[in-house]
Formats: C-alpha cells, sequence, structure tokens
C-alpha cells in the first residue's frame, strides 16, 4: 500500500511523554493536542490507556477533542491493554490501536521469555482482537532493528493476514545506522508475499543520534509512515524530530520526493508549548525551532543574507513560524548589517565618517558583550554626534 504521501504521526504525548520528568496532565495533553490536530498531523499517540487511570482518561479526552486527526493508542499484545485502549478511543471520528511485541532474540529471550512461535501467535490474535473493535490496527515489531530477517517476514505476513494496515518497524534502542536501517525496509516489503496491503512505517530513537537519518533512509527504502515528536522529546536521547522530519521532507524534495499533509506555519508554537509545558528547554542550535536556528551573526553571512536570503538560508524563518528570520549583532557583525540595523531604527548618518565612527564604537563595545541590542545603537549613536 505504497503512496505518494509521507503520515506523520506524532508520539508527543506517548513516547515523549516517557522521557522521564516529562509528564503532562490530561489539560496540557489536550492542548498539545488540538495544536497538533492545527498542524494537520495525521495521527496522534494520545497515549497508553492501560497505563494508568490518568493515561486513559487523557486518551479518552484526546479522542473527544480531536476531529481532523486520527488519535491512537498504545496497546502490549495482550487482550486487557487492547480492549483498555478500544474503551478510550470509543468517542473517536478515527481511532487507530497500537499493538507492538517484541521480535528481536534478546528481547523474546529474556524479556517475553517466550519461544518465536508464540510470540506469533500472541501477535496475531492481539491483532485480531484489536481490529474487532477498530478498524484502523498498526502492529510494532519492538527492536526490529536487531531482529532476524526470515523471523520478521513471518510475523509481518501474519499480522497483515489478521487485519494489520500498518507496520511499523522501530529502531526501539537507536541501533540502527541509516542504509542498513533503510535496507531493512526495502528487503522486508520485497520478501513478504502481502506487504502490498499495509503501509510500512519508521519508529526511531536518537542514542546515536541518527534518528532523523535513519526515518529518512526508511522513507528512501519504501516507509510510507514517519513516528516522531515534537522538539525531538522521547525515551532516553530521545526520538525522530518531528520538525526535522518534516522540513526535510520540504526543504529536499528533489531527493525525498514525497508530500505531507502538515501546516508548518503550527511549528514553532507547537515547540513553544510543548517546551513549556514539559519543562524541557529548546537547545538554542536546535534545528528549525532553537533561537539560533535563523539568525546570523558573522558579517560575511550577514552581508551574504542582506543581499539574497537564500546565500545562507535554505528555509524561510516564518515559513516554520517565527515572526523573521534575525540578524544578530556581535563582534562578528560587519559593516552592512550593523547599518541596515540602524536604517531599521530611523538612524540615517549625515556623512561618512559618523557612520564610520559610530561602527568602531560598535566593535569596541561588541568585544565586551555577547550581544549589541537596538537600545545599545541608539545610545552609541548619541555619544558619537556629543563627540563629534
Ligand atoms: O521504541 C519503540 O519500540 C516503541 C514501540 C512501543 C513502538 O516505542
Ligand atoms: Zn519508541
Amino acid at each position: 500500500m505504497s503512496t505518494d504521501r509521507l503520515v506523520i504521526f506524532d508520539t508527543t504525548l506517548r513516547d515523549g511523554e516517557q522521557s522521564p520528568g516529562a509528564s503532562m496532565t490530561k489539560a496540557e495533553k489536550i492542548r498539545i493536542a488540538k495544536m497538533l490536530e492545527k498542524m494537520r498531523v495525521d495521527v496522534i499517540e494520545a497515549g497508553f490507556a492501560i497505563a494508568s487511570q490518568g493515561d486513559f482518561e487523557s486518551v479518552k479526552a484526546v479522542a473527544e477533542a480531536v476531529k481532523d486527526s486520527t488519535v491512537c493508542s498504545l496497546a502490549r499484545a495482550a487482550d486487557a491493554d487492547i480492549d483498555r485502549a478500544g474503551e478510550a478511543l470509543a468517542p473517536a471520528a478515527a481511532g487507530r490501536i497500537h499493538t507492538f511485541i517484541a521480535t528481536s532474540p534478546i528481547h523474546m529471550k529474556y524479556k517475553l521469555q517466550m519461544q518465536p512461535d508464540q510470540v506469533i501467535e500472541r501477535a496475531v490474535r492481539s491483532v485480531k482482537r484489536a481490529r474487532n473493535l477498530v478498524a484502523d490496527v498498526e502492529f510494532s515489531l519492538e527492536d526490529a532493528s536487531r531482529s532476524e530477517h526470515e523471523f520478521m517476514c513471518r510475523i509481518i505476513e501474519a499480522v497483515i493476514d489478521a487485519g494489520a494496515s500498518t507496520i511499523n518497524l522501530p529502531d526501539t534502542v537507536g541501533y540502527g545506522e541509516p542504509l542498513e536501517y533503510g535496507l531493512m525496509f526495502s528487503r522486508l516489503i520485497a520478501a513478504v508475499p502481502n506487504a502490498d496491503k499495509a503501509i510500512f512505517s519508521t519508529h526511531c530513537h536518537n542514542d546515536l543520534g541518527l534518528a532523523v537519518a535513519n526515518s529518512l533512509s526508511a522513507v528512501r527504502h519504501g516507509a510510507r509512515q514517519v513516528e516522531c515528536t515534537i522538539n525531538g522529546l522521547g525515551e532516553r536521547a530521545g526520538n525522530a524530530s518531528l520538525e526535522e522530519i518534516v522540513m526535510a521532507m520540504r526543504t529536499r524534495k528533489d531527493v525525498l520526493n514525497l508530500d505531507t499533509r502538515i501546516d508548518a506555519t503550527h511549528i514553532v508554537p507547537t515547540s513553544r508549548l510543548v517546551a513549556s509545558v514539559t519543562g524541557f528547554p529548546v537547545q538554542p542550535n536546535k534545528a528549525i525551532v532553537g533561537a539560533n536556528a535563523f539568525a546570523h551573526e558573522s558579517g560575511i553571512h550577514q552581508d551574504g543574507v542582506l543581499k539574497h536570503r537564500e546565500t545562507y538560508e535554505i528555509m524561510r524563518a516564518e515559513d516554520v513560524g517565527w515572526h523573521s528570520n534575525k540578524l544578530v549583532l556581535g563582534k562578528h557583525s560587519g559593516r552592512a548589517a550593523v547599518k541596515s540595523r540602524f536604517e531599521e531604527l530611523g538612524i540615517s548618518f549625515e556623512t561618512q565618517e559618523v557612520f564610520n565612527e559610530a561602527f568602531v564604537r560598535f566593535k569596541t563595545l561588541a568585544d565586551k558583550k555577547h550581544e549589541i541590542f537596538d537600545e545599545d545603537l541608539q545610545a552609541l549613536v548619541s555619544d558619537v554626534r556629543e563627540s563629534l
């Protein structure tokens, strides 16, 4: 079931919340879910209904509040989990049960203490049970990137026959390497006889800092759903970040060749909301949503951007919800940027000599201060005028 569109599945409210210290109240989850809906996220994973009474109520409340995105609950491959997820999703306009079981030898042997055939039996039973409750069932092979190809072929074929329409192959422990992880998709899609009846999905953790690269590689090799979180929030080092995936898809459409439905202008406000609700600040140099993501300080870059933005900008700040790009005035700034900021402040210079003196004083001040603000420039220019 390959499409020419990429499904964006946001799991900020489930895997993101599994980040130690990031738990959210029901009201906070509803606010974030409404922002994700406005952003036109396709699927919102609202929680893990059986995990606690609070999680159950949050999934239910999100299912009631959201109408334009599919609302999803996680469930282990166990009857009670699936029934609880189905109950929480009952009010949803479009509900999805996302059930999973581990498929790697290490997880089956030590964690599940189950034989591979028992794992397949449990997976099939769970998918069938979920299909009796909702029309849309996703199945995840937990720790897929450390699972064996032959075994994955068997379980995927069986769960698709049982009614799963999305097959997720998570890099649960962030172990994948982009080419190897991508090839896992193309090889499985080619080998599983009924693969065309499902959408294959990627879900990457960032333990080696490769979550976004691995996700994009999976897309290049046939994945048509990406699971991700706002600000890359998530277990341990986090999940693939939604904003990076969406903007990579858009900015490099020439090579990735798929559209998403996302309205990217809501990215920055949603990032801010998630940061304030969780208390996890966004690092200044974080791609897309960091305070410096569209800021230029060096004179050469500022001069280039003033002449033509695309000299140093591959995206427009306004397209992801920033007010504008930013030329930061500091010790690396050059004459062009300083002059342009003076002009924006309505300050013009009667002679070149006055500007030259102002620029010398600007550099002296910039050596003492990290950033020069508009008030500094205003004070500096009055000093120059008085002294000449
Ligand atoms: O990382 C993982 O394997 C998960 C699954 C439950 C999808 O979060
Ligand atoms: Zn995960």
